[in-house]
């Protein structure tokens, strides 16, 4: 939909209004390496996509803030002079979630009417959730003049997911959303939040995205286990070592001193955490010295650690990425995000995109029995206002 569109949209569900009407948007992301990183105090290289959430925003002059979105029928409403509540799994959950760490923040919000819009594919792991939190913040920072910078809207949508919606999720996504530059991947470092946007210089080449389109099942629960073992870890280590994350290890450290962790499952999520950080430092050296089969080979390791080590892939995943790296012209692919289903990434020769697609789709389907989606992706701008 475009702005007019939107706009028609806004006023055929809240009525015409004397206030003016606002847009917003904050894209998703794509992780193209520095898989379950983040939350492990470690590097990460996302970037942010061109397709996202739209937020169509008007104050209401009532103690209110009513969304609804051009993606469900479902509807909703929160009383500013009332606690909020969760409401099960309702997408709305997101933004009231950031509003209410923007109320225990002290910040006074006052009536609006939101409306969504989304064009992101749903829970396809690619941040539609993370890009509606940071839409909202955005635009509640701008009407409000709350005077926050970018990095602390970040931290509140993260908040927001922490505390609200009850997935501990890291900082990767919400800071590619609001962050991201067109053309650019984002080197963050989780630890202390410094970051670098580098230039993705993929000459003849294209960032293709597949959507395995798996029901993600268990996904959130998984999630937050993967983070409960990582901590786990970390506290067998630190009766040797002091240590704040695994990432303050490099893999002779964590060899001399994995024997202090006695689960083995334990012990392969921390060696996948270790060797990924790692991957990652080199993956970005590559791609500054331009040597994108270096970068593709890291991809393709990545992936198999995740797989091996870190047990977030599956079947269709797994299929996904065995069948693209049959491709000829195909540099390098693995899983994107937090795992469980969702998408695969892969750097493929710009020639050779079609006969990817072709192939890749064709023998996924043979051997699933389900059809996937494919998106050439354009790299896009972080968190911004559209008029
Ligand atoms: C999800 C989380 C991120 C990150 C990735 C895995 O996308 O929201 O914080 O942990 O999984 O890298």
């Amino acid at each position: 939909m475009n702005s007019k569109e939107l706009k028609e949209t806004f006023i055929s569900l809240y009525g015409e209004g004397k206030n003016e009407i606002h847009i917003f948007f904050s894209p998703g992301r794509v992780n193209l390496i520095g898989e379950h990183t983040d939350y492990n105090g470690g590097y990460v290289f996302p970037c942010a996509l061109s397709f996202g959430t739209y937020l169509v925003l008007r104050r209401n002059d009532r103690r209110m803030v009513r969304f609804a979105t051009t993606n469900f029928d479902h509807r909703g409403e929160v009383k500013l002079d009332e606690p909020f509540e969760k409401e099960g799994k309702s997408w709305f959950n997101y933004p009231v979630g950031v509003l209410n760490e923007l109320r225990n923040k002290s910040k006074e919000i006052e009536g609006v009417d939101l409306l969504y819009s989304g064009d992101i594919p749903n829970g396809a792991g690619l941040s539609s959730s993370a890009s509606i939190e940071m839409v909202t913040a955005f635009a509640m920072n701008e009407i409000f003049a709350f005077g926050k910078d970018r990095m602390e809207l970040v931290k509140i949508s993260q908040s927001a997911e922490n505390n609200f919606v009850g997935v501990n999720c890291g900082i990767m996504d919400q800071f590619a959303s609001a962050m991201g530059a067109s053309d650019h991947a984002l080197f963050l470092n989780c630890d202390t939040l410094d970051y670098e946007r580098v230039p993705l210089k993929l000459d003849g080449m294209k960032i293709v995205i597949a959507n395995t389109n798996k029901r993600r099942g268990l996904a959130d629960s998984k999630y937050n286990e993967r983070r409960a073992q990582c901590e786990s870890a970390v506290e067998s280590i630190r009766k040797e070592k002091k240590i704040k994350h695994l990432s303050d290890l490099n893999l002779d450290e964590f060899n001399a001193l994995s024997h202090l962790i006695s689960d083995e499952t334990e012990k392969r999520r921390a060696r996948h955490v270790i060797t990924e950080n790692t991957r990652t430092l080199a993956a970005i050296e590559a791609l500054n010295k331009g040597d994108i089969i270096s970068f593709g080979q890291l991809m393709n390791q990545s992936h198999d650690s995740l797989r091996d080590d870190y047990e977030v892939t599956g079947k269709e995943l797994d299929t996904l990425v065995e069948e693209a790296r049959k491709v000829e012209g195909t540099i390098g692919s693995r899983m994107t995000g937090a795992g469980f289903g969702g998408c695969t990434v892969s750097i493929v020769e710009e020639d050779q995109v079609e006969t990817f697609i072709r192939e890749v789709g064709l023998r996924y389907k043979e051997r699933t029995g389900l059809s996937a989606d494919f998106y050439v992706a354009e790299i896009g701008d972080g968190s911004k206002r559209i008029n």
